[in-house]
């Protein structure tokens, strides 16, 4: 596992930015796993920036998300399908059939867990983006999650309608569930690139880096992968030991 400490959130997505640009530059049909969230906004903004002058073209790229609310649609504002077109696909020359989402207005949502699991399986990402969650969540594995489960339907952890709610009018407009991607699928990427920022995060990034592996911190399953990136700001290292 390879850590990076930036000075500063422009700093945290510039270096996300090599990770997302190595990967894309290197493989002919590169697969990128990518998340929502307010972290990942400075990155996506260079992506954008960069595809705009040329520097990188995404024509042959495919993403696979994480993670999306159940029962909004994905025209409603908060949906995750509306945050990645709002911030990243409508700014870069992905084709649009290229960019999966686990469909959360799906009528049978355990066909579409298994439906998204089967695409998974046939587009292995070359990396995958994460945030965390204050509780130690990676996409809405919430804390207790097997370590071993696929794609499924996930009842939001409090915590994490506490946190989301800043993206809605109220609390009580958060959506309950989510269906979201399984550990075992975030770990089947060949690299993984965990972004984190800001005090809030600070136990729940040193409980994952640094703590027992364990499933009442999801992330800490990261230390078994061969091949993560960690890039933080100097707020959310401040509990690591170096
Ligand atoms: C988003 C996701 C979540 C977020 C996490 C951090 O697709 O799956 O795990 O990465 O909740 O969110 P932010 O970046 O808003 O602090």
């Amino acid at each position: 596992m390879k850590i990076f400490v930036a000075k500063d959130y422009a700093e945290v997505s510039a270096l996300a930015y090599g990770v997302i640009k190595d990967v894309v530059l290197q493989e002919s049909s590169p697969v990128l796993g990518l998340a929502t969230g307010s972290t990942p906004l400075g990155l996506y903004a260079l992506m954008a920036e960069d595809c705009a002058k040329k520097n990188v073209s995404y024509k042959n790229t495919r993403t696979a998300n994480l993670d999306e609310y159940v029962g909004l649609a994905p025209s409603h504002p908060q949906s995750y399908r509306y945050f990645m077109e709002h911030n990243l696909f409508e700014h870069i020359d992905l084709p649009k059939e290229s960019a999966y989402l686990p469909n959360g207005s799906a009528q049978n949502l355990e066909e579409e867990c298994r439906r998204y699991d089967a695409l998974l399986e046939q587009m292995p990402r070359d990396v995958q983006l994460l945030g965390i969650g204050n509780n130690g969540h990676i996409a809405f594995n919430e804390p207790g999650t097997p370590f071993d489960c696929g794609t499924h339907i996930v009842r939001l952890d409090a915590s994490t309608i506490e946190a989301n709610a800043r993206f809605f009018d109220s609390v009580n407009e958060v959506p309950r569930r989510a269906i979201t991607m399984g550990i075992r699928g975030i770990m089947s990427a060949k690299k993984i690139l965990l972004v984190a920022t800001g005090t809030k995060k600070a136990l729940a990034v040193a409980r994952a880096l640094q703590g027992e592996v364990d499933e009442s911190c999801p992330a800490s399953v990261l230390q078994r992968h061969q091949d993560v990136v960690v890039i933080l700001d100097k707020d959310a290292s401040a509990k690591l030991r170096f």
